[in-house]
């Protein structure tokens, strides 16, 4: 395995197999690995000849008072879970190398941006103004860094998968986008890096959240309850269990915009606190 720290080391790395014809795979990531990470360097390696695995906790996606200082950093342990993967690359740049000047210069990283209009202003958008801009601008600078065939993106992140798909589409990126299920822990409780924020308790009760999911799912499937019922139990059962609820909204699965009675793909995104720990989940319903 290859570990790329600078733009140069990791096409130098690629080089042999871009004149070789070989399909580059490509999963990025901001480390601090789990089984959940490792089921899409899976997926890559199965659809891919070579692939790379990026691991950078990206400054510009997280707001001011968010977790940038302190979201875990575990390069050696996520280097050894990626070898034993067979992963090919792993390009880990600084901020500095990504943002030239970010030190030194924190508010203007950069003068452009990368924005999609509509997909990102509900849900994450509403309460994390910026983060999808600094997650399009990311993800297309790496795309241009790594230039791969295919790049695989996890569901658990259903609002910035769709946003990204709609990116690639909008500006001709020539990448394919696949899509990975979400791994759970035997409990229902979504894989998360933040996770790690969380007592042994608190990941029973973070349960909860997919529970509820599950719940809601099945009342809109049975067609028991209507849309706007659903999500006023639903986060009335999150606030009894302990929750600070930032969302719950029976969406439109390609649209993301309010469920209107005649869409079939919908999508119920949550995204709520267990003490300071935002946790997300999403569960997806065809009717
Ligand atoms: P990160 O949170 O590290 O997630 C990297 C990838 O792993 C994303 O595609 C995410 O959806 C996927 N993932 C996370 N938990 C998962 C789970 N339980 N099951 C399946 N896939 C899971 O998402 C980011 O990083 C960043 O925003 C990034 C795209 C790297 C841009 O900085």
């Amino acid at each position: 395995m290859i570990i790329a720290k600078t733009i140069s080391e990791l096409q130098q790395a690629l080089s042999t197999s871009r004149k070789e014809g070989k399909t580059i795979g490509f999963v990025p990531t901001m480390g601090n690995l789990h089984q959940g990470h490792l089921s899409l360097v899976e997926k890559a390696k199965e659809v891919a000849d070579v692939v790379v695995v990026s691991i950078f906790v990206n400054p510009t996606q997280f707001g001011p008072n968010e977790d940038f200082d302190s979201y875990p950093r575990t390069f050696d342990a996520d280097c050894e879970k990626l070898d034993s993967q067979s992963t090919d690359i792993v390009f880990a740049p600084s901020v500095d190398e990504v943002y030239p000047g970010y030190a030194s210069n924190k508010t203007q990283p950069s003068l452009t941006k990368v924005h999609v209009e509509q997909l990102g202003k509900q849900h994450c958008g509403a309460s994390r103004p910026g983060h999808f801009d600094g997650v399009t601008t990311i993800v297309s600078k790496l795309f241009n860094m790594v230039r791969p065939d295919i790049a695989v993106f996890g569901q658990k992140d259903f609002q910035q998968i769709t946003i990204i798909r709609r990116m690639v589409q909008d500006l001709n990126i020539p990448v394919n986008i696949i899509s990975a299920p979400i791994l759970r822990e035997e409990n229902g409780l979504a894989m998360s890096s933040r996770n790690g924020y969380l007592s042994a308790s608190e990941k029973d009760q973070a349960a909860g959240i997919y529970r509820i999911l599950t719940w809601a799912k099945q009342q809109l499937e049975e067609h028991k309850l209507s849309f706007d019922e659903v999500e006023q139990s639903a986060v009335k059962q999150l606030n009894d269990q302990g929750f600070r609820v930032d969302y719950f909204n029976v969406s439109n699965a390609d649209t993301l915009q309010v469920a209107e009675t005649s869409d079939k793909n919908l999508v119920i995104l949550v995204a709520a606190f267990l003490g300071k720990v935002r946790l997300i989940d999403n569960i997806q319903v065809t009717l």
